[in-house]
């Protein structure tokens, strides 16, 4: 489903430069549920961002359903990742103003959805992620475990081909974290691929690899029987 080759990716601010990533291999089969573990600065979020399209490798391939992400035009890779691609942060990135529903519903009308098919959708997932008598609480009226799922909501919405989910705990206490990760291996089980980064080795046990990332490279992968 996914596959990145040889990626390195450069930050250079003035004269200095960033190796973030020094050559990451990596491959992503449709169903899997994978989590990307290491250390503070290792170059998680950097391959998260790579292999979501909301970053551009300094060099290497990334091919997502056998297309060439580097073949597709600005608008193509915007609606690529509008329509196939889901996204979930540390901090929510919540709409202030906006409804639990309208959170979910606007980005699926931004994708052709009509009002009445966007509202069915949305209900659905709010449901699912056990949110139904939320729907019309904004966020500041919402738990931080309530924020985050509304976010997860948002993500799946429109069913995509790849979740992604940049430390999606980082803000929840332990108990909350359990919580969202259950509802990840959930989704994950009823077929959702799901790509995670976390520091805590605790949460990647609910993925069934484990890629261990160090100063910018892939150190280790551990494979659990699920
Ligand atoms: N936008 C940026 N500009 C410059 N350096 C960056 C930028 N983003 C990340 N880095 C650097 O790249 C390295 C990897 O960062 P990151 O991918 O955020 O690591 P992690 O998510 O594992 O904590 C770190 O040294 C970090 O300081
Ligand atoms: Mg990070």
């Amino acid at each position: 489903m996914i596959k990145g080759t040889n990626i390195t990716r450069v930050y250079k601010k003035g004269s200095v430069e960033t190796h973030a990533l020094r050559g990451v291999d990596i491959e992503i089969k449709k169903g899997e549920f994978v989590a990307i573990v290491g250390k503070s600065g290792a170059g998680k979020s950097t391959l998260l961002y790579q292999l979501s399209l909301l970053d551009t490798p300094t060099t290497g391939t990334i091919h997502i359903d056998n297309t060439d992400i580097a073949t597709l035009s600005i608008k193509e890779r915007t609606n690529f990742r509008l329509n196939y691609l889901g996204y979930v942060f540390q901090d929510y990135a919540l709409l202030p103003e906006l409804t639990a529903e309208e959170s979910v519903l606007l980005p699926l009308m931004m994708q052709g959805y009509t009002t009445e098919d966007a509202r069915k959708r949305a209900d659905e997932v709010l449901t699912r992620l056990e949110l139904s008598h939320r729907t019309t609480w904004r966020p500041s009226q919402l738990s931080g475990g309530e924020q985050q799922r509304v976010s997860v909501a948002r993500a799946i919405a429109h069913t995509p081909l790849i979740l992604f989910a940049d430390e999606p705990t980082a803000n929840l206490d332990s108990v909350t974290s359990k919580q969202l990760l259950e509802y990840l291996e959930e989704l994950n089980q009823a077929g959702q691929t799901i790509v995670m980064v976390t520091h805590e080795l605790e949460y990647a046990q609910h993925a069934h690899r484990i890629i261990e990332m160090s100063d910018g490279s892939i150190i280790k992968e551990t494979r659990h029987k699920k």
